[in-house]
Parts: C-alpha cells; sequence; structure tokens
C-alpha cells in the first residue's frame, strides 16, 4: 500500500528533528512539497537540503510557533507553493519537571505557547486556507500525556490534553468542508526531546512500554502519513497511539478503575443490583438498580438500596 501526496502542499512545524523530521522527509519521498519549518533558519535549512539530497521538493520557514503572526506567514508560504493541503502542527517542547505546586510559572507559559498556542494558531489559519485549496487533513501531535498525568509535568500534560479537545472540535466544524483533523499519541520516542534524561530514567521509561524499547520517529511518521492520507477517509476527530503497548494496561474500555468486589456479586439481592453478565469485564462495578425491585415490585427508596449495599460490604459509587 503505498500512500502518494503528488500535487499536494504540506506544512509541517518543527522538523529541525525527531519526529517532524522524519514526518517532512516522507512526505517529500510520497510526492509532496513540503514546507520545513523550525525555530531557526539553519535548523530548517538542514532537513531541506536532506529533502533536496533525496530528490523531494521543499522550502525552508523559520521562527516562533507562539508567535501567532509566524505561523500566518508560514501558512501563506505554503500557499504560494500550490496551496495548503496537509498540516502537522508537531512542533513541541517538554517544559520544565516540577511538581504542579511550584511549577515554575515562565515554564507553564512557555510550554503552552508553544505545545497548545501554537497548535491553535495553525488550526486557526490553516483552516481557511485548506478550505481555499478545496480540503484537506490535519495531524496534531499529542503524546500518550494527552490522555493520562505524569508527575512533573503539568504544563505538557495540560497541553496535550488540550490538543484532543481543539482537534474534536475542529474536526466536527471542517467534517463538511471535506477537512479531516486528527491527534496522535507517541509513548517516549527517542529524540532530542528525551535527552535531558538520565540513564535511570530512560531504562525506567523502556520498561513502560511492553516491545521493550522507545519508539523510533519513523515508526510515528507512518501513522502521521496514514492519517493525512486518501487512506483514512473516514477518520477523523479521533485520537491514535502509537506506543509500544504503553498504554495498554490503562485501556480498560467502559469498566471504571474500582477493582473487583466479588462478596458483592454473590450476595446481591434480586433488584438493588444488575445481574452480572458472563461477558463483564471483572473489574465492571454493578450498580445499584435505580428502578424498582424486580421481584417485589417495591420501588424502594434509594437510601434504602444504599443502606442495603453497604451492608454487603461496600457503598454504591
Ligand atoms: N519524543 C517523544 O517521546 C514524544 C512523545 C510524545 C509526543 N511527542 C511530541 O512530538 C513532537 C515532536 O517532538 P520530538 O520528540 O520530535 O522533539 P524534538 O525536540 O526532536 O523536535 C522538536 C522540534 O521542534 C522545534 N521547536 C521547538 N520549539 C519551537 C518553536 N517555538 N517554534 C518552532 N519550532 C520549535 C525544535 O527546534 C525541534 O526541531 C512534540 O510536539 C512532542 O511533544 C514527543
Amino acid at each position: 500500500m503505498e500512500i502518494r501526496f503528488d500535487g499536494k502542499t504540506a506544512l509541517v512545524t518543527g522538523t529541525g528533528s525527531g519526529i517532524g523530521e522524519a514526518v517532512a522527509l516522507d512526505l517529500a519521498a510520497s510526492g509532496a512539497v513540503v514546507v520545513v519549518s523550525d525555530l531557526t533558519e539553519d535548523a530548517a535549512q538542514k532537513t531541506v537540503a536532506k529533502i533536496i539530497a533525496a530528490g523531494g521538493a521543499a522550502v525552508a520557514a523559520y521562527g516562533d510557533v507562539a508567535d501567532p503572526a509566524v505561523v500566518e506567514a508560514q501558512i501563506a508560504l505554503a500557499e504560494q507553493h500550490g496551496g495548503l493541503h496537509l498540516l502537522v502542527n508537531n512542533a513541541g517542547i517538554g517544559g520544565p519537571s516540577a511538581p504542579t505546586g511550584a511549577y515554575p510559572l515562565d515554564g507553564w507559559d512557555r510550554v503552552i505557547a508553544v505545545n497548545l498556542n501554537a497548535v491553535f494558531y495553525g488550526l486557526r489559519f490553516g483552516l481557511p486556507a485548506m478550505e481555499r485549496a478545496g480540503g484537506g487533513a490535519v495531524v496534531n501531535m499529542a503524546s500518550i500525556l494527552g490522555s493520562q498525568g505524569f508527575a512533573g509535568s503539568a504544563a505538557y500534560v495540560a497541553a496535550k490534553h488540550a490538543v484532543l479537545g481543539l482537534t474534536k472540535t475542529a474536526a466536527m466544524e471542517y467534517g463538511g468542508k471535506g477537512i479531516r483533523v486528527n491527534a496522535v499519541g507517541p509513548a517516549f520516542i527517542d529524540t532530542p526531546l528525551l535527552s535531558g534524561f538520565d540513564k535511570e530514567t530512560r531504562d525506567w521509561l523502556i520498561s513502560k512500554h511492553p516491545v521493550g524499547r522507545l519508539g523510533r520517529s519513523e515508526e510515528v511518521s507512518s501513522l502521521v502519513l496514514f492519517l493525512l492520507s486518501d487512506r483514512a477517509s473516514f477518520v477523523t476527530g479521533s485520537y491514535h497511539l502509537v506506543d509500544g503497548g504503553y498504554c495498554a494496561p490503562k485501556q480498560r474500555g467502559l469498566c471504571p478503575p474500582i477493582p473487583p468486589r466479588p462478596h458483592l456479586w454473590r450476595s446481591r439481592p434480586r433488584g438493588y443490583f444488575r445481574t452480572r453478565k458472563s461477558h463483564d469485564p471483572p473489574g465492571l462495578m454493578i450498580r445499584p438498580c435505580p428502578g424498582p425491585d424486580r421481584r417485589t415490585g417495591w420501588p424502594g427508596p434509594e437510601g434504602m438500596v444504599y443502606r442495603k449495599a453497604l451492608a454487603l460490604g461496600g457503598a454504591p459509587r
């Protein structure tokens, strides 16, 4: 299944290294003209040179994406090169590590500016440009930390969670206009972003991935290219993990995180609790039945149900 982007123009932010660089190289190798954006001209030009050496087409753009004028100008540049069809809001920083109660205020502002505000600016200026181009696809770079906490990283976690909200909202607004918007959630990928971690932390992080290693930028890029392509024409407003199994232990579907309480299953009085079905996951809490007792027809005040559950060894939640 070869994915091609011939005749399409893409803007990818944060392409000087890591995931953004891999996405830019892959998009160019698949036929797109890529506007390669990074903080400094050197960083952007380095990636442009790699693309051109490989026979692709790219143009450099640089500046701080936390500045809306910079993002607007980069989107205008893409429009000068055939129109904006593909957008990857990828630039991001890790930010300081500190407990929330001691998190540096300037660190908070900077992480929110780069990891969240810049994604909004990309959408704010990119979506109208895509409408002018007749449609397109956006991928916002979130993280596994877009759906779970990570001690010491309040700003990063908050920004990545917010990116998911932005993604869903924009997808709802622009789905009917031929524009798809998705988010990607990588686990820990071996890029310069992780260079601050010592060996002990790195080993601990590796141990969290069932595949037994950190991810590679190209592995994230493969998913991004799929989401940008017409192969994903029915995929929008959603969040796609690329995590080596990192989140698998925590994916419990509809099952709430309440430990099993078998004593409740055995001695449940008919009507007070929904019957446990054989396909129920073991952690599923059997909630008190809000309706009448199915055996006697007696309505039974909620308080009675609650006391009954307490007597059986636990309050309903
Ligand atoms: N590496 C990981 O483990 C990991 C995991 C999940 C999500 N992510 C996300 O993937 C994205 C890319 O991360 P990466 O690991 O490739 O990092 P990286 O540090 O290798 O690359 C980030 C790039 O963004 C650029 N950049 C940073 N701030 C910028 C700004 N204000 N304006 C313009 N460019 C800026 C940097 O110069 C750099 O080239 C980020 O959004 C990050 O949060 C990374």
